[in-house]
């Protein structure tokens, strides 16, 4: 079963208030860095291509969700400019996100530009459904370094009724094996924690990480799907997911990545190389030590997951404005991103854009 591609334009081209950002003071510019007011700095870049997607994961897209029109997206010079631009200001890591990237035609060419730039690492989060094995060894050869992917039960039915398509947990499991077979190392694996719905499964994911030598990534559901279903009792902590995976089996505490990792990792005693890897956004917020700098699909520049503004660089783009120009553009962008996303405080509203079309 496929979905037909609806339009829609949420926010419009040029909603006032939402395209040049504020001047950032002087000093914002005098390294040639991107940091924020916070004086955090910004060295990861989320660039999403596209914000269309083949499933309609229940956590993230409702089912009559409406993409942005064909003609606002950027093409692959526009998102590799901006790539390049963001290497020269000290951004060091790049993850192609979407929607789903691998329905974005240009895809290939895409992770061959990015991997000529001076990033030390091209990673892409993918929900796996269209890895083959000869796709999986070109964009290896194009210099894409690492996969993340979504695999949000074990069980079949559960798998199709979360993504609303008939796929199934083999889907991933082949997936992996691809993967791995074309060089990808550590292959990460995604799950969405929702009371309810999976919450029954997460020493079977610990179980799963330990078999396929995987790392796991367990997810506390932020409030960022299309459709406003989110709901703070359906969250399951990461407390409560260590609790019950440590009911079955003894983790091994690793830490962080490192200063700006998003997951508490933990091993397992006895030599798999699987890892399992928490990530708690909101009850455990890492915004503190955010590095990250998010584009979407049609140009905007989100200084946040859950900015409310966003920086419209697409007028930019399409007259070739030089790259200085864009450098302020990028410096002022990312001098207003929010001390944190607030999703405990009373007063939080989460963005008008949903997960789908941020880039996760
Ligand atoms: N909360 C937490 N994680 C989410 N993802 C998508 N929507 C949400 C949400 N509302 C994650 C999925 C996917 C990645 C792109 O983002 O794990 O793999
Ligand atoms: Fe698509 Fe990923 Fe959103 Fe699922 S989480 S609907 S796979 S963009």
């Amino acid at each position: 079963m496929t979905y037909a591609l609806p339009i829609f334009d949420p926010a419009g081209e040029s909603t006032p208030g939402e395209s040049m950002p504020p001047r950032a003071p002087d000093d914002a510019t005098r390294s040639n860095a991107l940091f924020d007011a916070y004086g955090r700095v910004i060295r990861d870049l989320r660039l999403s291509v596209t914000d269309r997607c083949n499933y309609r994961c229940i956590y993230c897209m409702d089912p009559d969700h409406r993409y942005l029109p064909k003609q606002q997206l950027l093409s692959v010079d526009q998102y590799l400019t901006i790539a390049r631009v963001c290497a020269d200001l000290g951004v060091r890591k790049v993850r192609v996100t979407g929607g789903e990237p691998t329905l974005y035609p240009h895809l290939q060419t895409l992770l061959e530009g990015l991997g000529r730039l001076p990033f030390d690492d091209v990673a892409m989060t993918t929900n796996g459904s269209l890895l083959t094995a000869d796709r999986a060894a070109r964009w290896r050869a194009a210099g894409l370094h690492r996969i993340t992917m979504s695999l949000d039960s074990l069980r079949a039915d559960r798998v199709a009724a979360i993504t609303r398509q008939s796929v199934d947990a083999t889907t991933v499991t082949r997936a992996i094996a691809v993967a791995r077979e074309a060089g990808f190392d550590p292959i990460k694996v995604n799950a969405v924690v929702m009371r309810s719905i999976n919450d029954d499964e997460l020493a079977d994911f610990a179980d799963f990480a330990r078999e396929y030598e995987i790392d796991m990534r367990l997810i506390e559901w932020m409030p960022l799907d299309s459709g406003r279903t989110w709901d703070r009792e359906r969250v399951v902590t990461a407390d409560e997911m260590l609790a019950a995976i440590r009911a079955r089996h003894d983790l091994v505490p690793l830490g962080r990545d490192d200063a700006h990792g998003t997951s508490l990792n933990f091993g397992f005693p006895g030599g798999s190389r699987g890892r399992l890897g928490i990530i708690a956004s909101v009850t455990r917020p890492f915004c503190g030590a955010c590095s990250r700098l998010r584009t979407t699909a049609d140009g905007k520049v989100r200084p946040c997951l859950f900015s409310h503004e966003e920086w419209n660089l697409r007028p930019l783009l399409r007259r070739h404005a030089d790259d200085d120009e864009i450098t302020r553009f990028l410096v002022d962008a990312m001098w207003t991103k929010q001390a944190g996303h607030g999703i405990g405080d009373a007063t939080f509203a989460p963005p008008a854009r949903g997960m789908s079309a941020i880039g996760g």
